[in-house]
Protein backbone atom coordinates (compact mmCIF):
# COMPACT_ATOMS: atom_id res chain seq x y z
CA UNK A 1 0.00 0.00 0.00
CA UNK A 2 1.64 3.59 -0.85
CA UNK A 3 2.97 5.71 2.07
CA UNK A 4 0.15 8.01 3.24
CA UNK A 5 0.79 11.66 3.95
CA UNK A 6 1.83 12.47 0.22
CA UNK A 7 -0.09 13.88 -2.25
CA UNK A 8 -0.95 10.96 -4.72
CA UNK A 9 1.08 12.11 -8.17
CA UNK A 10 -1.28 13.58 -10.58
CA UNK A 11 -3.87 14.56 -7.89
CA UNK A 12 -3.77 18.29 -8.54
CA UNK A 13 -4.28 17.49 -12.06
CA UNK A 14 -7.36 20.07 -13.18
CA UNK A 15 -10.59 18.20 -14.16
CA UNK A 16 -11.12 18.28 -17.59
CA UNK A 17 -13.92 19.50 -19.34
CA UNK A 18 -17.20 17.43 -20.18
CA UNK A 19 -16.86 18.20 -23.59
CA UNK A 20 -13.79 16.76 -23.81
CA UNK A 21 -14.37 13.89 -21.26
CA UNK A 22 -17.25 12.42 -22.06
CA UNK A 23 -17.08 12.18 -25.56
CA UNK A 24 -18.43 8.67 -28.18
CA UNK A 25 -16.27 7.73 -31.05
CA UNK A 26 -14.97 5.42 -33.03
CA UNK A 27 -12.52 2.85 -33.20
CA UNK A 28 -12.50 1.52 -36.58
CA UNK A 29 -13.02 4.83 -38.32
CA UNK A 30 -12.25 3.72 -41.28
CA UNK A 31 -14.77 0.65 -41.49
CA UNK A 32 -18.11 2.04 -42.69
CA UNK A 33 -21.33 1.09 -41.58
CA UNK A 34 -22.54 -1.98 -42.08
CA UNK A 35 -25.81 -2.70 -44.28
CA UNK A 36 -28.98 -0.73 -43.78
CA UNK A 37 -30.77 -3.82 -42.38
CA UNK A 38 -34.45 -3.60 -42.14
CA UNK A 39 -36.30 -3.28 -39.01
CA UNK A 40 -37.71 -6.53 -39.75
CA UNK A 41 -34.61 -8.14 -40.72
CA UNK A 42 -33.33 -6.63 -37.15
CA UNK A 43 -36.71 -8.29 -35.69
CA UNK A 44 -36.33 -11.74 -36.84
CA UNK A 45 -32.87 -12.33 -35.80
CA UNK A 46 -33.26 -11.05 -32.37
CA UNK A 47 -36.66 -13.76 -32.18
CA UNK A 48 -34.14 -16.26 -33.30
CA UNK A 49 -31.79 -15.39 -30.23
CA UNK A 50 -34.84 -16.06 -27.88
CA UNK A 51 -33.82 -19.46 -25.60
CA UNK A 52 -36.64 -21.96 -25.29
CA UNK A 53 -38.77 -21.17 -22.32
CA UNK A 54 -37.89 -23.11 -19.27
CA UNK A 55 -39.57 -26.54 -18.62
CA UNK A 56 -42.71 -26.89 -17.69
CA UNK A 57 -43.48 -26.95 -14.46
CA UNK A 58 -40.58 -24.33 -13.67
CA UNK A 59 -37.25 -24.61 -12.34
CA UNK A 60 -35.28 -26.55 -11.00
CA UNK A 61 -34.82 -28.34 -14.17
CA UNK A 62 -35.13 -25.65 -17.05
CA UNK A 63 -32.68 -24.10 -19.16
CA UNK A 64 -30.38 -21.56 -16.69
CA UNK A 65 -32.35 -22.27 -13.27
CA UNK A 66 -30.16 -23.34 -10.53
CA UNK A 67 -30.14 -26.99 -10.41
CA UNK A 68 -30.68 -27.22 -14.26
CA UNK A 69 -28.62 -30.42 -15.71
CA UNK A 70 -25.16 -29.53 -16.62
CA UNK A 71 -23.75 -28.64 -19.76
CA UNK A 72 -27.28 -27.03 -21.16
CA UNK A 73 -25.40 -23.80 -21.69
CA UNK A 74 -24.11 -22.76 -17.99
CA UNK A 75 -20.09 -21.40 -17.79
CA UNK A 76 -18.08 -23.27 -16.04
CA UNK A 77 -15.73 -20.52 -15.78
CA UNK A 78 -17.16 -17.21 -15.22
CA UNK A 79 -19.40 -17.36 -11.84
CA UNK A 80 -22.56 -15.45 -11.92
CA UNK A 81 -21.41 -12.80 -9.45
CA UNK A 82 -19.52 -11.78 -12.50
CA UNK A 83 -22.39 -11.13 -14.89
CA UNK A 84 -22.97 -7.92 -12.45
CA UNK A 85 -19.71 -7.00 -11.93
CA UNK A 86 -19.71 -6.48 -16.06
CA UNK A 87 -23.04 -4.36 -15.65
CA UNK A 88 -21.69 -2.36 -12.66
CA UNK A 89 -18.81 -1.68 -15.27
CA UNK A 90 -20.40 -0.63 -17.83
CA UNK A 91 -22.22 1.71 -15.72
CA UNK A 92 -19.49 3.37 -14.59
CA UNK A 93 -17.89 3.97 -18.09
CA UNK A 94 -20.70 4.58 -20.68
CA UNK A 95 -24.13 5.88 -20.49
CA UNK A 96 -26.27 7.25 -23.76
CA UNK A 97 -29.84 8.05 -22.79
CA UNK A 98 -29.91 9.90 -26.14
CA UNK A 99 -29.12 8.58 -29.02
CA UNK A 100 -32.49 7.72 -31.05
CA UNK A 101 -33.41 4.01 -31.74
CA UNK A 102 -35.44 4.64 -34.89
CA UNK A 103 -32.40 7.04 -37.16
CA UNK A 104 -28.89 7.10 -37.85
CA UNK A 105 -26.93 9.02 -35.04
CA UNK A 106 -23.31 10.25 -35.23
CA UNK A 107 -21.18 8.90 -32.86
CA UNK A 108 -18.64 12.00 -32.81
CA UNK A 109 -21.95 14.15 -31.52
CA UNK A 110 -23.33 11.91 -28.72
CA UNK A 111 -22.31 12.88 -24.86
CA UNK A 112 -21.46 10.06 -22.79
CA UNK A 113 -22.91 10.65 -19.66
CA UNK A 114 -20.31 8.64 -17.26
CA UNK A 115 -16.90 9.60 -17.62
CA UNK A 116 -14.72 6.87 -19.62
CA UNK A 117 -12.88 6.39 -16.51
CA UNK A 118 -12.51 3.88 -13.72
CA UNK A 119 -13.35 6.57 -11.05
CA UNK A 120 -16.73 5.18 -10.13
CA UNK A 121 -18.37 8.62 -10.80
CA UNK A 122 -21.75 5.96 -10.70
CA UNK A 123 -20.87 5.65 -6.79
CA UNK A 124 -19.89 9.04 -5.85
CA UNK A 125 -21.86 10.99 -7.92
CA UNK A 126 -20.28 14.37 -8.66
CA UNK A 127 -19.00 14.62 -4.93
CA UNK A 128 -20.64 15.79 -1.13
CA UNK A 129 -20.68 19.39 -1.76
CA UNK A 130 -23.08 19.02 -5.59
CA UNK A 131 -24.99 15.56 -4.45
CA UNK A 132 -24.29 15.82 -0.37
CA UNK A 133 -27.56 13.77 -0.60
CA UNK A 134 -25.39 10.73 -1.03
CA UNK A 135 -23.22 11.36 1.95
CA UNK A 136 -23.93 10.33 5.41
CA UNK A 137 -24.49 13.45 7.67
CA UNK A 138 -23.02 12.00 10.48
CA UNK A 139 -20.04 10.10 9.90
CA UNK A 140 -17.72 12.80 7.47
CA UNK A 141 -16.85 10.99 4.70
CA UNK A 142 -18.96 7.74 4.54
CA UNK A 143 -21.37 7.25 2.08
CA UNK A 144 -25.43 6.69 3.04
CA UNK A 145 -26.47 3.41 3.19
CA UNK A 146 -30.27 3.30 3.35
CA UNK A 147 -32.38 0.42 5.28
CA UNK A 148 -35.59 -1.62 3.73
CA UNK A 149 -37.56 -3.86 5.43
CA UNK A 150 -34.81 -4.79 8.35
CA UNK A 151 -32.10 -4.54 6.09
CA UNK A 152 -29.38 -2.96 4.72
CA UNK A 153 -30.44 -1.48 0.96
CA UNK A 154 -29.46 1.81 -1.01
CA UNK A 155 -30.76 4.58 0.49
CA UNK A 156 -34.05 5.44 -1.32
CA UNK A 157 -36.32 8.54 -1.67
CA UNK A 158 -40.25 8.34 -0.12
CA UNK A 159 -41.12 6.87 -4.01
CA UNK A 160 -38.21 3.89 -3.32
CA UNK A 161 -36.44 5.66 -5.80
CA UNK A 162 -32.28 5.22 -5.04
CA UNK A 163 -30.12 7.99 -4.44
CA UNK A 164 -27.13 6.81 -6.08
CA UNK A 165 -24.89 8.31 -9.09
CA UNK A 166 -26.72 6.13 -11.87
CA UNK A 167 -30.03 4.94 -11.71
CA UNK A 168 -29.72 2.10 -13.49
CA UNK A 169 -27.54 0.77 -10.60
CA UNK A 170 -30.97 -0.22 -9.23
CA UNK A 171 -32.46 -2.01 -12.32
CA UNK A 172 -32.33 -5.37 -11.25
CA UNK A 173 -31.66 -6.74 -7.26
CA UNK A 174 -28.37 -8.28 -8.03
CA UNK A 175 -26.78 -5.12 -9.68
CA UNK A 176 -28.16 -3.34 -6.49
CA UNK A 177 -26.79 -5.30 -4.37
CA UNK A 178 -23.44 -5.37 -5.82
CA UNK A 179 -23.59 -1.13 -5.77
CA UNK A 180 -24.30 -1.88 -1.60
CA UNK A 181 -21.43 -3.72 -1.37
CA UNK A 182 -19.73 -0.90 -2.81
CA UNK A 183 -21.05 1.83 -0.79
CA UNK A 184 -19.96 -0.67 1.97
CA UNK A 185 -16.45 -1.10 0.62
CA UNK A 186 -15.81 2.39 0.56
CA UNK A 187 -17.09 2.93 4.42
CA UNK A 188 -15.09 0.13 5.62
CA UNK A 189 -11.78 1.14 3.97
CA UNK A 190 -12.87 4.69 5.47
CA UNK A 191 -13.43 3.27 9.08
CA UNK A 192 -10.56 0.71 9.03
CA UNK A 193 -7.93 1.95 6.66
CA UNK A 194 -7.90 5.89 6.17
CA UNK A 195 -9.58 7.08 9.67
CA UNK A 196 -6.81 5.07 11.98
CA UNK A 197 -3.95 6.78 9.65
CA UNK A 198 -2.52 9.51 11.54
CA UNK A 199 -0.72 10.36 8.24
CA UNK A 200 -3.74 11.44 6.21
CA UNK A 201 -4.94 15.08 7.27
CA UNK A 202 -8.96 15.36 7.89
CA UNK A 203 -9.37 17.04 4.72
CA UNK A 204 -7.87 14.06 2.23
CA UNK A 205 -9.65 11.66 4.08
CA UNK A 206 -12.45 11.25 1.55
CA UNK A 207 -9.83 11.60 -1.58
CA UNK A 208 -7.79 9.28 0.00
CA UNK A 209 -10.92 6.23 0.42
CA UNK A 210 -11.99 7.04 -3.19
CA UNK A 211 -8.06 6.44 -4.30
CA UNK A 212 -7.98 2.95 -2.24
CA UNK A 213 -11.81 1.90 -3.38
CA UNK A 214 -11.04 3.00 -7.04
CA UNK A 215 -7.49 1.31 -7.48
CA UNK A 216 -8.71 -2.21 -6.19
CA UNK A 217 -11.45 -1.89 -8.19
CA UNK A 218 -9.05 -1.92 -10.84
CA UNK A 219 -7.32 -4.25 -9.97
CA UNK A 220 -9.99 -6.66 -10.14
CA UNK A 221 -10.88 -5.76 -13.43
CA UNK A 222 -7.56 -6.11 -14.98
CA UNK A 223 -6.61 -8.58 -13.15
CA UNK A 224 -9.44 -11.10 -12.57
CA UNK A 225 -12.17 -9.54 -14.48
CA UNK A 226 -10.37 -9.36 -18.15
CA UNK A 227 -8.49 -12.31 -17.82
CA UNK A 228 -11.98 -14.70 -17.22
CA UNK A 229 -13.71 -12.88 -20.24
CA UNK A 230 -10.98 -12.08 -23.03
CA UNK A 231 -8.40 -15.12 -21.68
CA UNK A 232 -5.05 -14.56 -19.37
CA UNK A 233 -2.75 -14.59 -22.98
CA UNK A 234 -4.65 -11.82 -24.49
CA UNK A 235 -4.11 -9.79 -21.61
CA UNK A 236 -1.23 -10.73 -20.80
CA UNK A 237 -0.34 -9.83 -24.18
CA UNK A 238 -1.50 -5.98 -24.14
CA UNK A 239 -0.17 -5.62 -20.50
CA UNK A 240 3.18 -6.96 -21.07
CA UNK A 241 5.32 -7.22 -18.56
CA UNK A 242 8.51 -5.42 -19.02
CA UNK A 243 12.13 -7.35 -17.98
CA UNK A 244 13.65 -4.58 -17.44
CA UNK A 245 11.36 -2.31 -14.77
CA UNK A 246 9.67 -5.35 -13.65
CA UNK A 247 6.37 -2.76 -14.27
CA UNK A 248 3.81 -3.69 -16.91
CA UNK A 249 2.92 -1.97 -19.93
CA UNK A 250 0.05 -1.42 -21.60
CA UNK A 251 0.49 -1.78 -25.27
CA UNK A 252 -2.81 -1.91 -27.63
CA UNK A 253 -2.91 -1.80 -31.42
CA UNK A 254 -6.29 -0.46 -32.48
CA UNK A 255 -8.35 1.82 -29.63
CA UNK A 256 -5.64 4.89 -29.78
CA UNK A 257 -6.89 7.92 -28.23
CA UNK A 258 -4.92 10.78 -29.77
CA UNK A 259 -5.92 12.71 -26.91
CA UNK A 260 -7.88 12.19 -24.01
CA UNK A 261 -9.81 8.61 -24.35
CA UNK A 262 -13.33 8.59 -25.61
CA UNK A 263 -16.12 5.58 -25.84
CA UNK A 264 -16.12 3.73 -28.87
CA UNK A 265 -19.64 2.90 -29.63
CA UNK A 266 -18.35 -0.47 -31.60
CA UNK A 267 -17.52 -1.21 -27.69
CA UNK A 268 -21.25 0.38 -26.06
CA UNK A 269 -23.11 -0.68 -28.99
CA UNK A 270 -22.25 -3.99 -29.30
CA UNK A 271 -18.84 -5.71 -27.67
CA UNK A 272 -19.46 -5.11 -23.88
CA UNK A 273 -23.08 -5.94 -24.43
CA UNK A 274 -21.90 -9.55 -24.64
CA UNK A 275 -23.00 -9.32 -20.53
CA UNK A 276 -26.46 -10.13 -21.99
CA UNK A 277 -25.93 -13.50 -22.89
CA UNK A 278 -24.84 -14.34 -19.38
CA UNK A 279 -27.81 -13.47 -17.66
CA UNK A 280 -29.53 -16.45 -16.23
CA UNK A 281 -32.99 -17.50 -16.20
CA UNK A 282 -33.43 -17.13 -12.91
CA UNK A 283 -30.76 -17.32 -9.59
CA UNK A 284 -30.80 -18.42 -5.58
CA UNK A 285 -30.39 -15.46 -3.48
CA UNK A 286 -29.86 -17.55 -0.64
CA UNK A 287 -30.85 -20.59 0.87
CA UNK A 288 -34.09 -19.30 1.98
CA UNK A 289 -34.96 -17.37 -1.30
CA UNK A 290 -34.40 -19.91 -4.30
CA UNK A 291 -35.05 -19.43 -7.80
CA UNK A 292 -36.49 -16.42 -9.03
CA UNK A 293 -36.63 -15.61 -12.17
CA UNK A 294 -34.59 -12.14 -13.90
CA UNK A 295 -37.75 -10.87 -15.03
CA UNK A 296 -41.00 -11.82 -15.54
CA UNK A 297 -43.31 -10.21 -18.42
CA UNK A 298 -45.87 -7.73 -17.54
CA UNK A 299 -46.14 -5.42 -14.92
CA UNK A 300 -48.86 -7.16 -12.81
CA UNK A 301 -46.37 -9.06 -10.69
CA UNK A 302 -45.84 -9.40 -7.34
CA UNK A 303 -42.98 -8.23 -5.07
CA UNK A 304 -41.10 -11.74 -4.72
CA UNK A 305 -42.22 -12.95 -8.16
CA UNK A 306 -39.06 -11.38 -10.10
CA UNK A 307 -35.57 -9.97 -9.67
CA UNK A 308 -36.84 -6.44 -11.21
CA UNK A 309 -35.16 -3.54 -9.09
CA UNK A 310 -36.59 0.08 -8.92
CA UNK A 311 -37.61 -0.63 -5.74
CA UNK A 312 -36.92 -1.41 -1.59
CA UNK A 313 -35.79 -4.87 -0.95
CA UNK A 314 -38.11 -6.97 -0.67
CA UNK A 315 -37.68 -8.74 3.16
CA UNK A 316 -35.12 -11.07 3.61
CA UNK A 317 -33.90 -10.83 0.16
CA UNK A 318 -30.14 -9.71 1.13
CA UNK A 319 -27.74 -11.86 -1.31
CA UNK A 320 -26.02 -14.28 0.20
CA UNK A 321 -22.66 -13.60 -1.54
CA UNK A 322 -21.26 -17.59 -1.48
CA UNK A 323 -23.94 -18.15 -3.86
CA UNK A 324 -22.55 -15.64 -6.92
CA UNK A 325 -19.37 -15.89 -6.03
CA UNK A 326 -16.61 -18.41 -4.89
CA UNK A 327 -15.99 -17.20 -1.05
CA UNK A 328 -14.73 -19.29 1.80
CA UNK A 329 -14.93 -22.74 -0.75
CA UNK A 330 -18.18 -21.99 -2.00
CA UNK A 331 -19.88 -23.39 -5.48
CA UNK A 332 -21.55 -20.26 -7.03
CA UNK A 333 -24.07 -20.15 -9.53
CA UNK A 334 -22.55 -20.07 -12.56
CA UNK A 335 -23.44 -17.77 -15.14
CA UNK A 336 -24.47 -18.67 -19.21
CA UNK A 337 -22.39 -18.79 -21.89
CA UNK A 338 -21.44 -16.39 -24.21
CA UNK A 339 -23.17 -17.64 -27.21
CA UNK A 340 -26.28 -15.80 -29.25
CA UNK A 341 -28.87 -17.24 -26.77
CA UNK A 342 -30.59 -14.50 -24.46
CA UNK A 343 -32.45 -16.11 -21.77
CA UNK A 344 -36.19 -15.19 -22.48
CA UNK A 345 -36.95 -12.40 -19.14
CA UNK A 346 -34.86 -10.42 -21.51
CA UNK A 347 -37.27 -10.40 -24.22
CA UNK A 348 -39.87 -8.04 -22.04
CA UNK A 349 -37.70 -5.78 -19.86
CA UNK A 350 -39.68 -4.09 -17.11
CA UNK A 351 -40.61 -0.85 -17.15
CA UNK A 352 -39.48 0.18 -21.19
CA UNK A 353 -43.08 1.17 -23.03
CA UNK A 354 -41.89 0.41 -26.67
CA UNK A 355 -39.40 -2.42 -27.62
CA UNK A 356 -38.85 -4.35 -24.57
CA UNK A 357 -36.96 -7.09 -26.21
CA UNK A 358 -33.20 -6.32 -25.21
CA UNK A 359 -31.91 -8.20 -28.23
CA UNK A 360 -33.67 -6.29 -30.49
CA UNK A 361 -32.84 -2.86 -28.72
CA UNK A 362 -29.18 -3.78 -29.05
CA UNK A 363 -29.59 -4.25 -33.23
CA UNK A 364 -31.49 -1.07 -33.43
CA UNK A 365 -28.94 0.67 -31.18
CA UNK A 366 -25.89 -0.91 -33.31
CA UNK A 367 -27.68 0.43 -36.70
CA UNK A 368 -28.52 3.40 -35.33
CA UNK A 369 -24.74 4.44 -34.55
CA UNK A 370 -23.75 2.82 -37.79
CA UNK A 371 -21.86 0.36 -36.67
CA UNK A 372 -19.47 -1.67 -39.21
CA UNK A 373 -20.24 -5.79 -39.49
CA UNK A 374 -18.72 -8.09 -37.82
CA UNK A 375 -17.04 -9.46 -40.57
CA UNK A 376 -15.20 -6.06 -41.85
CA UNK A 377 -14.31 -5.68 -37.97
CA UNK A 378 -12.58 -9.11 -37.87
CA UNK A 379 -10.86 -8.47 -41.24
CA UNK A 380 -9.90 -5.37 -40.29
CA UNK A 381 -8.00 -7.25 -36.78
CA UNK A 382 -6.78 -9.99 -39.19
CA UNK A 383 -8.93 -12.12 -38.20
CA UNK A 384 -10.69 -15.08 -40.71
CA UNK A 385 -14.02 -13.55 -41.43
CA UNK A 386 -17.18 -16.29 -40.23
CA UNK A 387 -19.94 -16.49 -42.88
CA UNK A 388 -23.33 -15.53 -42.21
CA UNK A 389 -24.05 -19.20 -42.77
CA UNK A 390 -21.27 -20.30 -40.30
CA UNK A 391 -23.12 -18.25 -37.87
CA UNK A 392 -26.53 -19.31 -38.59
CA UNK A 393 -27.75 -16.29 -40.18
CA UNK A 394 -29.15 -14.93 -43.49
CA UNK A 395 -27.32 -11.57 -42.50
CA UNK A 396 -24.57 -11.77 -44.31
CA UNK A 397 -22.55 -9.06 -43.66
CA UNK A 398 -23.86 -9.34 -39.95
CA UNK A 399 -24.49 -6.77 -36.98
CA UNK A 400 -21.46 -6.37 -34.99
CA UNK A 401 -22.94 -7.60 -31.44
CA UNK A 402 -24.72 -10.78 -33.06
CA UNK A 403 -21.12 -11.61 -34.68
CA UNK A 404 -19.66 -11.40 -31.16
CA UNK A 405 -21.55 -13.66 -29.53
CA UNK A 406 -21.85 -16.22 -32.09
CA UNK A 407 -18.06 -16.10 -32.58
CA UNK A 408 -17.54 -16.77 -28.95
CA UNK A 409 -19.50 -19.98 -29.24
CA UNK A 410 -17.77 -21.23 -32.02
CA UNK A 411 -14.89 -21.54 -30.53
CA UNK A 412 -13.20 -24.47 -29.02
CA UNK A 413 -14.02 -23.21 -25.25
CA UNK A 414 -17.79 -23.26 -26.55
CA UNK A 415 -18.69 -19.21 -24.85
CA UNK A 416 -16.53 -19.78 -22.08
CA UNK A 417 -14.98 -16.58 -22.72
CA UNK A 418 -15.13 -13.62 -25.80
CA UNK A 419 -13.89 -14.96 -28.93
CA UNK A 420 -11.21 -13.14 -30.98
CA UNK A 421 -12.90 -9.99 -31.86
CA UNK A 422 -14.95 -9.38 -29.43
CA UNK A 423 -11.92 -10.21 -26.92
CA UNK A 424 -9.82 -7.83 -28.88
CA UNK A 425 -12.59 -4.82 -28.44
CA UNK A 426 -13.13 -5.55 -25.00
CA UNK A 427 -9.71 -6.09 -23.91
CA UNK A 428 -8.48 -2.61 -25.91
CA UNK A 429 -10.90 -0.52 -24.53
CA UNK A 430 -10.69 -1.68 -20.44
CA UNK A 431 -7.22 -0.94 -20.60
CA UNK A 432 -6.55 1.63 -22.96
CA UNK A 433 -9.28 3.51 -20.65
CA UNK A 434 -6.57 2.61 -17.55
CA UNK A 435 -3.64 3.49 -19.17
CA UNK A 436 -5.55 6.85 -20.19
CA UNK A 437 -6.72 7.66 -16.90
CA UNK A 438 -3.85 9.30 -15.17
CA UNK A 439 -4.99 8.76 -11.52
CA UNK A 440 -5.44 4.96 -12.03
CA UNK A 441 -3.04 2.95 -10.23
CA UNK A 442 -0.82 1.95 -13.06
CA UNK A 443 0.15 5.46 -14.14
CA UNK A 444 0.66 6.73 -10.43
CA UNK A 445 2.13 3.91 -8.97
CA UNK A 446 2.54 0.93 -11.00
CA UNK A 447 3.93 -1.35 -8.85
CA UNK A 448 0.79 -0.74 -6.15
CA UNK A 449 -1.31 -4.29 -5.32
CA UNK A 450 -3.85 -4.64 -2.72
CA UNK A 451 -2.38 -5.93 0.71
CA UNK A 452 -3.41 -6.42 4.28
CA UNK A 453 -5.68 -5.52 5.80
CA UNK A 454 -8.35 -5.36 2.11
CA UNK A 455 -6.36 -8.13 0.77
CA UNK A 456 -6.11 -11.45 2.29
CA UNK A 457 -3.33 -13.12 0.70
CA UNK A 458 -0.63 -11.91 -0.63
CA UNK A 459 -0.39 -13.11 -4.13
CA UNK A 460 -4.34 -13.01 -5.29
CA UNK A 461 -6.79 -9.99 -5.11
CA UNK A 462 -10.06 -11.30 -6.87
CA UNK A 463 -13.86 -9.89 -6.84
CA UNK A 464 -14.99 -12.40 -4.40
CA UNK A 465 -11.64 -10.86 -1.76
CA UNK A 466 -13.30 -7.36 -2.20
CA UNK A 467 -17.07 -8.75 -1.68
CA UNK A 468 -15.69 -10.25 1.41
CA UNK A 469 -13.63 -7.81 2.84
CA UNK A 470 -16.81 -4.97 2.39
CA UNK A 471 -19.50 -7.48 3.58
CA UNK A 472 -17.74 -8.99 6.66
C1 LIG B 1 -30.27 -8.02 -16.03
C2 LIG B 1 -29.20 -7.43 -16.50
C3 LIG B 1 -29.21 -6.37 -17.57
C4 LIG B 1 -30.24 -5.66 -18.10
C5 LIG B 1 -31.72 -5.75 -17.76
C6 LIG B 1 -29.68 -4.76 -19.08
C7 LIG B 1 -30.43 -3.88 -19.84
C8 LIG B 1 -29.90 -2.96 -20.71
C9 LIG B 1 -30.66 -1.98 -21.42
C10 LIG B 1 -32.18 -1.82 -21.36
C11 LIG B 1 -29.80 -1.25 -22.14
C12 LIG B 1 -30.13 -0.11 -23.11
C13 LIG B 1 -30.43 -0.75 -24.47
C14 LIG B 1 -30.58 0.27 -25.56
O1 LIG B 1 -31.63 0.89 -25.60
O2 LIG B 1 -29.66 0.42 -26.38
C15 LIG B 1 -28.48 -1.76 -21.89
C16 LIG B 1 -27.32 -1.22 -22.41
C17 LIG B 1 -26.08 -1.74 -22.19
N1 LIG B 1 -25.76 -2.87 -21.47
FE1 LIG B 1 -27.03 -3.96 -20.36
N2 LIG B 1 -28.33 -4.95 -19.14
C18 LIG B 1 -28.00 -5.93 -18.24
C19 LIG B 1 -26.74 -6.45 -18.03
C20 LIG B 1 -25.60 -6.07 -18.70
C21 LIG B 1 -24.32 -6.70 -18.57
C22 LIG B 1 -24.06 -7.91 -17.69
C23 LIG B 1 -23.46 -6.02 -19.39
C24 LIG B 1 -21.98 -6.24 -19.67
C25 LIG B 1 -21.21 -7.11 -19.05
C26 LIG B 1 -24.21 -4.97 -20.04
C27 LIG B 1 -23.69 -4.07 -20.94
C28 LIG B 1 -24.42 -3.04 -21.53
C29 LIG B 1 -23.81 -1.97 -22.31
C30 LIG B 1 -22.32 -1.77 -22.62
C31 LIG B 1 -24.86 -1.13 -22.70
C32 LIG B 1 -24.74 0.20 -23.44
C33 LIG B 1 -24.68 1.32 -22.38
C34 LIG B 1 -24.68 2.74 -22.94
O3 LIG B 1 -23.68 3.12 -23.58
O4 LIG B 1 -25.67 3.46 -22.72
N3 LIG B 1 -25.51 -5.04 -19.61
N4 LIG B 1 -28.56 -2.81 -21.01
Amino acid sequence: MRIHGSEPRGARRVPLSSISEGRFGRMFRRLRPATEYGDDQLAALAEQMREPEPAPGGAPGGWGHPGAPAGDGDNPSVPSGYTYFGQFVDHDITFDPTSQLGRTNDPDALHDFRTPRFDLDSLYGSGPADEPFQYDRNEPDALLVGESNGQPDLPRNAQGIALIGDPRNDENIIVSQLQLVFLRFHNKILREVVNPDPAITEENRLAETQRLVRWHYQWVIVNDYLPRICGRELIDQLFELDQTSGQRQVELRYYDPKNDPYMPVEFSGAAFRFGHSQIRAAYNLSDAVPDRPIFLPGDAVGQFDDLRGNRPLPPNWTIDWHMFLPIDGSTPQPSRRIDAKLTPGLFDLPRISSDQSLALRNLKRGKALGLPSGQDVARFLGVTPRTGAELGTELDPTPLWFYILKESDLEDHRGERLGKVGARIVAEVLLGLLAGDKLSYINVEPSWRPSAPIATQPDRFELADLVRYATA
